[in-house]
Parts: C-alpha cells; structure tokens; sequence
C-alpha cells in the first residue's frame, strides 16, 4: 500500500502541531528560567547574601560622648523669659490666627474644640469650666505660668504625652514669645512681666 495524500497530510498536520506545542513551551520554560534568574539577582539586591554580611568588615562608629564642660545643644524649646519684655503684642494676635481655629479668646468666650484662653496666664493647668479634657491634661499639676506654656507651644504633643490639642507647635522662640505676650494681655490685671532673676534662673537652668 502506498502512502496517501491523506497520510501525508494527517501526518505532517500531526508534526505541526506537536512542534507548535513543544516550541510554544520552550519558550514558556525559558521565560520562566529568566524570570526566576531576575528574581534571583534581584532578591540579592534586597537581601544581601549572609556570606556577604559575615565577611564584611565591621563599621566602626564613633559615639560622640558630650563631654561634661561643652553644653548639650538644647533639645527642647529656647528660653523664653528674655523675650517676653520686648515681644509684640501684635505680631502675636497674628501668630494666634492659628489658634482661632480651636481656641476663643475673649472674655467669658465659649469652649470650642479647645477651651476659652481668656485670662490664661497662670491659671491652673486644666480647670476652665465646662470644658472636657484629656485625662492627660485633667491629670497635670500646676499653672500656665510663662516656661509652662513656652515648653507646651513649642511642641504640645511632646509636652503632655495624650493631651488632645492636635497642634504641631510655634518652633521660632520669637512667635512663642509674641503668642505668650498676647496670651498675657487677655486679662483684667495682666500678671507681672518675669523679673531679671527669673531670666537669669531659667537661662541657667536651660543651659547647664
Ligand atoms: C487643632 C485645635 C487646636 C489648635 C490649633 C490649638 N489648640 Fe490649644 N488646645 C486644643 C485642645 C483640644 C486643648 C485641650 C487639650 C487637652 O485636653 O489635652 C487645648 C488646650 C490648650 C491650652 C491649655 C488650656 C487649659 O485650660 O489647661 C492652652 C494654653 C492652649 N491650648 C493654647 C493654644 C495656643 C496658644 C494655640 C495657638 C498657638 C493653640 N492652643 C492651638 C486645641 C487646639
């Protein structure tokens, strides 16, 4: 029997197709291999091989020890009481713009997302009528004397951990010493201007 056309066909069509096929997953594999040689040197981007990690040297580092006659730089808020006496009153109305967004501050003014700050100044922390504080704040000893609210303008978070004035803070001691004067001004007898023993006594205390 001689081969067909049909054969021949059925045959080079059966050829075709297993080629096609093979050809077609060939490729899938090869892809697949670079895929996983990518991720390979990829993951040693991020994961640095142990051997690496062992054999590199160690990093010496330096831990700077402040010595005990060098001042430390000053972490917190800068002295303040210095700057009260020549602050200005009206360079501290516009600063407090940024308070009148929770705060009032006149004269039997309402709560508002904060309490009234008329009559502030020296006033016992956390004791306006009527108004809901933090526990935080509820908890704290003490008045708003001058360093109190300069320590707690500066960075009212970092002051009082849990207090619920959600305020980034005045950062230029002169705004927080414009601030505290206007604050000051908010009462019927403003409380007395800090007196150059206090300045002196903050500034060391500041510095030591
Ligand atoms: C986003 C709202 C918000 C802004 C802005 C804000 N405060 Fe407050 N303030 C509060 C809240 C709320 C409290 C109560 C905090 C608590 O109970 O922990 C508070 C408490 C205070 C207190 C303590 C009052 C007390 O009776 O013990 C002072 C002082 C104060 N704020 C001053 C200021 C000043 C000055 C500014 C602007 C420089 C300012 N706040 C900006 C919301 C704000």
């Amino acid at each position: 029997m001689g081969i067909t056309t049909q054969d021949y066909l059925q045959t080079v069509g059966i050829f075709k197709e297993w080629t096609i096929s093979n050809l077609t997953r060939l490729r899938l594999d090869l892809l697949a291999a670079l895929l996983a040689m990518a991720g390979y040197k990829f993951s040693e981007l991020l994961v640095p091989h142990q051997e690496l990690a062992e054999n590199a040297y160690p990093i010496e580092v330096q831990v700077a020890t402040a010595s005990a006659d060098a001042p430390a730089a000053p972490k917190g808020p800068e002295p303040i009481l210095a700057l009260l006496a020549t602050a200005d009153v009206n360079a501290g109305i516009k600063t407090a713009k940024k308070c009148t967004a929770c705060h009032v501050f006149d004269k039997g003014g309402k709560n508002k997302v904060g309490p009234g700050l008329w009559n502030i100044v020296n006033a016992d922390k956390g004791a306006i009528d009527g108004y809901a504080y933090s526990a935080a704040l509820a908890e704290m000893e003490g008045a708003w004397d001058y360093q109190a609210l300069n320590g707690f303008l500066y960075k009212p978070k970092a002051y009082l951990a849990g207090t619920k004035m959600n305020f980034a803070g005045l950062k230029k001691p002169q705004d927080r010493a414009n601030v505290i004067a206007y604050l000051r001004s908010l009462a019927d007898a403003p409380v007395a201007l800090p007196s150059d023993a206090d300045i002196a006594a903050e500034t060391s205390t500041l510095t030591q």
